[in-house]
């Protein structure tokens, strides 16, 4: 049998250090919210390959939907040969986004190139070059992907000094003491110091920041983006890999808000554990770009289509929109009894929506100092005793649950007892 240090030896000597481990534990196989690793050790999964899979590990479904793709082709490329599973899909969500008149769409392989494209989609429409995003913010790691993400260590850090043209305004954080105003007044700053609102070609939201901190960007500023963006020409893009398909209890995180966005980016569990993103957006934006200029030889790939048509089903046959409340529900009842326990560490700000849950892990009660040692320590206690769990945050001090919505009521309370354990104060 080959182990786990065994694997981790030769990772370690043959993969690059920048690609990061949160556990040395090897995958041998998965079933819904569970994994066993290369040793036969089962784990509860709540870190969903950072929440690709709200449909759950070989979802049956999307299992028989790829396998008959299988058995008729795997890739033709669409720009040489198109097939109906990507035109169908490009349907199906071109009607489910929070965006009103025509819609259209296109497909590609990962979440950066998702940003990415959204962004060359909003300069060819505006013919502007400027970006705004917003701090704390991760929109990938390739190069322009990699200038709007708002966080320097690790995912800018020696990596030159970013595109030009893109410039970040504050998130608001209430329990660090950044507010709405505060960003409005950058806002205000911004045009007035480095770029003219005429210049700008978008504004770029996660509407739940992801790697930053599951951190909800208030109704109030949604709508003053939506406004800044409306009277200066601006493309408000929303980037929902992380936050899309079911995990905030609504299929799309923006629904929660009064205001639609122009463009949205799409990626993770879309394609329940295949790689597929896309860019779905107002058709007069989406079809500003010439010919050739947008897609690439993997872009909407045959078995992930397949498996993104069969997951839509799955979200709506199961009832998977109120199952992430329920989940999500269940989790801060769980949570918010912990925080009140006096011998675990001090948790505050527990959040979020549907079943796009965190909480930070602080050196003192009521006090804004983060503890990312602490958070560290909870998440390598977690895998010792079997559960795959995440943080994330600007301060690596929150900790972060993705389970997939498909997971039953039994395995939950067993990722959140380990958990509970693993927040024990030594
Ligand atoms: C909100 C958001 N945008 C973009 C990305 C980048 O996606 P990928 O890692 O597939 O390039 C991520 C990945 O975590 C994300 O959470």
């Amino acid at each position: 049998m080959t182990t786990n240090p065994e694997l981790l030896a030769r990772r370690n000597a043959a993969v690059a250090r920048g690609v990061g481990h949160v556990t040395p534990i090897f995958a041998d196989r998965a079933e819904n919210a569970e994994v066993w690793d290369v040793e036969g050790k089962r784990y509860v999964d709540f870190a969903g390959g950072i929440g690709v899979l709200n449909t759950g590990h070989r979802h049956p479904r999307v299992m028989k939907a790829v396998m008959e793709q299988m058995e008729r082709f795997t890739h033709t490329c669409f720009q040489v040969m198109p097939y109906e599973s990507y035109v169908e899909l490009a349907e199906r969500l071109n009607k489910l986004v929070p965006i009103t008149g025509t819609v259209k769409s296109f497909f590609l392989t990962t979440g950066a190139e998702a940003t990415e494209n959204a962004v060359k989609i909003a300069r060819a429409a505006t013919g502007r070059q400027g970006i705004i995003a917003l701090t704390g913010a991760f929109h990938g790691r390739t190069s322009l992907a990699m200038s709007l993400t708002g966080k320097v260590i690790p995912y800018r850090k020696g990596f030159g000094p970013g595109l030009p043209q893109i410039w970040h305004v504050p998130m608001p954080i209430a329990h660090y003491g950044v507010t709405v105003e505060d960003t409005l007044k950058h806002f205000s700053f911004l045009f007035r110091a480095d770029i003219e609102p005429s210049q700008v070609a978008a504004v770029i939201v996660e509407p739940v920041q992801g790697e930053g901190g599951f951190y909800e960007v208030p109704a109030e500023l949604m709508r003053a983006l939506r406004r800044i963006c409306d009277e200066n020409g601006i493309v408000l893009i929303a980037d929902e890999v992380q936050t899309g398909f079911g995990r905030t209890g609504r299929l799309f995180a923006m629904e929660h808000y009064d205001v639609e966005p122009d463009v949205m980016c799409v990626a993770k569990s879309l394609a329940g554990g295949f790689p597929l993103s896309g860019v779905v957006g107002r058709a007069s934006i989406m079809d500003a770009a010439e010919p050739g200029g947008l897609g690439g030889t993997y872009g909407g790939n045959p078995l992930a289509c397949a498996a993104a048509l069969a997951v839509l089903d799955v979200i709506d046959n199961e009832g998977l929109l109120s199952r992430a409340n329920e989940i999500g529900e269940r989790i801060k009842v769980r949570l918010e009894a912990c925080s009140r326990r006096n011998d675990v560490m001090p948790i505050a700000a527990i959040r979020g929506r549907g079943a796009m849950i965190a909480f930070d892990i602080m050196r003192s009660r009521g006090a804004a100092d983060p503890d990312p040692e602490a958070t560290r320590l909870v998440v390598k206690r977690a895998y010792e005793n079997g559960l795959i769990l995440l943080s994330c945050g600007i301060y690596a001090n929150a900790i972060r649950i993705l389970v997939p919505l498909t997971a039953s009521d039994s395995v939950i309370d067993e990722g959140l007892r380990i958990m509970e354990t693993a927040l024990v104060a030594t």
